[in-house]
């Protein structure tokens, strides 16, 4: 293996919603940089399963961990840090959108509150208790990258509770990174421009081909952003290239506009 292609040799990485899209493209991009083992959390049982199985399942496992139930998180890294000895790098990743609008006029605080259980909650959970392992197990060079979105610094025509969620990731990494410097744990975000995933479209009900020709034209670059894009950033934030980089929001959009 190429010496550029071995920035995550030796660590352990928990993915969660690992099974589908950006997740997925990271436990790839994890496995290529040589990371001894990467667990996928989800809740998409099959999906995460096959793909484990796909890599190999001694560097690669998938555990269901549903990010909303905090004792789920706190098993899950428990687990990981039995089997594997350590957690180096914590990807804070499954999210979900609403299918209806949520327009301010109409928004439905049921769906609200369901989704920011996830977003918001689950990835506080994700960051507390991969935290926790890795002051309790002075892991040296701890990294915690959360998703967030290009909606996550601005408002958004549709999605309100969405861009919200998005925004409070923001708050929680900039928090965290402060609070978890003096431990030597690095806590960042990548940003996402808007990626042919299942989620995607599903909710704006396209196929791939069909969004990415509709985002084509909102890049300042040629191209199209692909998730690979995504998990080639997450890569960079979890290695040791980016030792001096906390409380940062890497966006990775193209240069993206609102169509
Ligand atoms: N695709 C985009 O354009 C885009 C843009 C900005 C941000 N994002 C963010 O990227 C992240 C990944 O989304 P994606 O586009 O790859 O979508 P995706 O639907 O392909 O992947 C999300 C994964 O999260 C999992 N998940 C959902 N709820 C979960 C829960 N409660 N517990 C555990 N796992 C759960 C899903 O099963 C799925 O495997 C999300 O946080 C999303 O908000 C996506």
């Amino acid at each position: 293996m190429e010496e550029s292609l071995k920035k995550l040799q030796g660590k352990v990485a928990i993915i969660t919603g690992g099974a589908s899209g950006i997740g997925e493209a990271t436990v790839h991009q994890f496995i290529n940089h040589a990371a001894r083992a990467v667990v996928i959390a989800d809740v998409q049982d099959e999906k995460g399963q096959e793909l484990a199985q796909s890599i190999g399942l001694e560097r690669c496992v998938y555990m269901h961990c549903d990010v909303s139930e905090e004792d789920q998180i706190k098993t899950l890294v428990e687990t990981t840090v039995k089997s594997y000895g350590q957690l180096d790098a914590m990807f804070c990743n499954a999210g979900i959108v609403n299918k209806s609008e949520q327009t301010i006029l109409d928004l439905d605080l049921s769906q609200y509150e369901k989704l920011f259980s996830v977003n918001v909650g689950g990835t506080a959970s994700s960051v507390k208790h991969a935290a926790r392992a890795m002051v309790e197990g002075k892991v040296k060079g701890g990294s915690i990258i959360c998703t967030a979105s290009v909606a996550a610094s601005v408002g958004t025509p549709l999605y309100t509770d969405y861009a919200m969620s998005k925004h409070a990731v923001l708050g929680l990494m900039r928090s965290a990174s402060m609070q978890l410097g003096k431990y030597g744990i690095r806590v960042n975000s990548v940003s996402p421009g808007a990626v042919a995933t299942p989620m995607v479209c599903g909710f704006s009900e396209m196929g791939v081909e069909e969004v990415e020709r509709t985002y084509e034209t909102t890049y300042y670059l040629n191209g199209v952003l692909k998730a690979k894009h995504i998990a080639d950033a997450v890569v960079f934030l979890a290695s040791h290239e980016s030792e001096f980089v906390t409380g940062h929001n890497l966006v990775v959009d193209g240069g993206f506009q609102h169509p």
